[in-house]
């Protein structure tokens, strides 16, 4: 089955032909991080309008790249839900359109879920039940996956996103936007035993994340010495915080892991491209006797194949778009 999958729920547009949920013939991305990056932050009505004008040549070309006409396509699949209102919309009705006029179904997909399935294109093994972890620049969950199309969130952040974490401390320390990929080089130049930061656990609530209060303390920290005029390395800062970050996450899997006994788990989202989370994932999970399942770089950020992975699944599951599909900012549906 041939899927063509589009994303645009933040700041990447993206289209893919994806055969039977599992192999990519082609995976076009355009990054708007040069247009955002002097505001340091997504700008959601730039973004939209910049959908809008990729969206078309991208479908174009990834149709192209996989040496495939739009007649030979089974079915098109969208982001629907969660991220930038005004930035899904320009996907879903994009895909909308084009369902309608080749007569072919539309599959609406869960972006997180799109995350996970990253993990079905490189690993023709990987099946549920597994255990994910997803940490991107969005979202920060712990989701049991008990069958293609049947998840459960079983751990979520109270406050900011990992990667909005990475960005903030990134962004105080002068780094560019996103600074997520720049904080990893230094952290690993830089010590990470200098700074104790604080090692946050909620009350009553032993799985959840929340990282607003190390990422004040962070900013404290750099504040301070600015206002002292002494010295910041900004290595240790990076590496410190790295730590902390990675500590957190694995004390999490560690108590949801005695009460979901799962023997695998895949991790997914842009901040499972940093080296320092990979190796001590690798770490935990080999002492576990875990598998774990790590997407490639290239796939970690927002792209269309794994929209298109997960649609599959999703469509075999039943589930099929009318034509008066929406989109939701948030995934409580
Ligand atoms: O998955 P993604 O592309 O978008 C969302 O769905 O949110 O994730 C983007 C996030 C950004 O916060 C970025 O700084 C972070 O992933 N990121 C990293 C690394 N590469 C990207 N964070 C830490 N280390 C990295 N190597
Ligand atoms: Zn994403």
């Amino acid at each position: 089955m041939l899927i063509l999958a589009i994303e645009s729920s933040c700041d990447e547009t993206s289209a893919a032909v994806v055969k039977d949920g599992r192999i990519i013939l082609s995976n076009e991305i355009l990054s708007q991080i040069d247009i955002h990056k002097r505001y340091g932050g997504v700008v959601p009505e730039i973004a939209s309008r910049a959908h809008i004008e990729a969206i078309s040549p991208l479908v174009k070309t990834a149709l192209e790249k996989a040496q495939i006409t739009l007649e030979q396509i089974d079915a098109v699949a969208v982001t629907n839900r969660p991220g930038l209102i005004g930035a899904l919309l320009v996907g879903v009705n994009f895909a909308k359109g084009l369902a309608y006029s080749i007569n072919k179904p539309l599959i609406p997909v869960n972006h997180i879920m799109g995350h996970i399935a990253a993990n079905y294109l490189v690993n023709p093994d990987l099946e549920p039940e597994f255990l994910a972890l997803v940490i991107s620049g969005g979202h920060t969950s712990v989701i049991g996956v008990d069958s293609y199309s049947e998840y459960k969130t079983i751990a979520r952040t109270r406050d900011d996103a990992i990667g909005e974490a990475f960005d903030k401390v990134a962004r105080v320390m002068g780094l560019e936007y996103p600074g997520g990929k720049e904080m990893d080089r230094l952290a690993s130049e830089g010590n990470p035993l200098a700074y104790t930061f604080p090692f946050v656990r909620i009350k009553d609530s032993p799985y959840d994340f929340s990282f607003s209060g190390l990422k004040t303390a962070v900013i404290n920290t750099l504040h301070n010495s600015a206002q002292k005029g002494t010295e910041i390395v900004r290595e240790d800062v990076a590496a410190s915080f790295t730590k902390n970050v990675t500590e957190t996450l694995l004390d999490r899997l560690e108590r949801i892991l005695e009460d979901y006994p799962y023997n695998k788990l895949a991790a997914a989202g842009g901040v499972s491209a940093n080296s320092h989370i990979r190796k001590t994932l690798e770490k935990f999970c080999k002492e576990k006797g875990i598998e774990l399942y790590l997407p490639p770089i290239s796939l970690c950020g927002d792209n269309a194949a794994m929209i298109g992975a997960q649609a599959f699944y999703d469509y075999r599951n039943g589930n099929i778009a009318r034509i008066d599909l929406n989109a939701y900012a948030t995934c409580d549906r």
